[in-house]
């Protein structure tokens, strides 16, 4: 039987829908709509189209942005003094520095530096902190490997007493989407580049998350029968066939998965969307309780 197919972009629309209309109620009873800053540091291709994407998402959701593009050899102390001056500005409910940042950057002390209550990324050192222990509730998650449960919730997917297993443990994705399972209850695996047999430890996950970004890494036989499969990698590969030169896969052999597992993500049009959707609702969450401060 084929697997369901989890339509990322499908539920990402109807999430976003949900905030437009909070974001109009917002409007109507504060006179006040959420605001993003996002701050784009050198001239990286991907990070662009990812800041661009945002920033339109906003704007369809009602949602104020405010972009700052930044040259690739700003000092750390010129890009501490800009995000000083969005924890000050009250039009401003969320700052999202996009990373990486270039290799001169202390990216921690400059994540550090934003404001908890507009940490949006939800990548400020004491909101992982309090996302890495047991009842200390994080105030904001960050937005792919919230967008993973959400997937996973949306499509009715028990997730607690189940065996979870992560590929991967980056500090976006890898680790915060294992925290976020580890607190609904799965019982949990964290596979990375050195686990020993790594298609056997695979083979036990009636959840997987693959976010290694190794294309099409995990293959049909890796799947146990009836698994939920989240695909987080996003890569490209050379395809003569296509008009671009190359199409993008997951780290997931999607064709091979889609035949063993009870329901899996495509790339792209799984995990994707939901980054952004996570963000707009992380920010119009920040500017509900910037209006309740008063
Ligand atoms: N780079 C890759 N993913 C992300 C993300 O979710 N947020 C930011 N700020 N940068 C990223």
């Amino acid at each position: 039987m084929k697997a369901k197919i989890i339509d990322g972009k499908a539920i990402a629309a109807t999430i976003r829908e949900e905030i437009r209309q909070d974001v109009a109620r917002m409007r109507e009873a504060h006179g006040r709509v959420p605001g993003l800053a996002t701050v784009l540091v050198g001239a990286r291709k991907d990070s662009e189209t990812y800041v661009r994407m945002k920033k339109k998402a906003c704007a369809e959701a009602g949602i104020e942005s405010f972009g700052h593009e930044l040259p690739g050899d700003i000092s750390q102390e010129d890009l501490l003094a800009v995000v000083k001056g969005l924890n000050a500005d009250p039009a401003v409910h969320g700052i999202l520095v996009q990373l990486p940042l270039p290799d001169h950057i202390d990216d921690e002390a400059i994540l550090a530096a934003i404001s908890l209550e507009k940490d949006v990324d939800g990548f400020h050192p004491l909101n992982i902190g309090r996302l890495s222990m047991k009842r200390r509730d994080p105030l904001f998650v960050p937005c792919t490997p919230k967008g993973c449960i959400e997937l996973l919730d949306r499509s009715g997917i028990e997730i607690s007493g189940r065996n979870a297993v992560v590929l991967g443990r980056s500090n976006i994705v890898g680790l915060p989407v294992a925290m976020l399972l580890l607190h609904r209850n799965a019982t949990l695996t964290v596979c990375h580049s050195r686990t020993a047999d790594l298609p056997a430890m695979v083979r036990q996950a009636d959840i997987l998350v693959a976010a290694v970004g190794r294309p099409e890494m995990v293959r049909g036989d890796w799947i146990k029968p009836g698994a939920a499969v989240i695909d987080v990698g996003v890569n490209a590969v050379d395809d003569a066939d296509d008009p671009r030169g190359y199409r993008l896969v997951g780290d997931v052999a999607f064709d091979e998965a889609r035949e063993v597992a009870g329901a899996i993500t495509p790339v792209p049009g799984g995990v994707g969307p939901m980054t952004i959707a996570m963000l707009l609702r992380n920010t119009t969450d920040a500017a509900a309780r910037a209006l309740d401060r008063g």
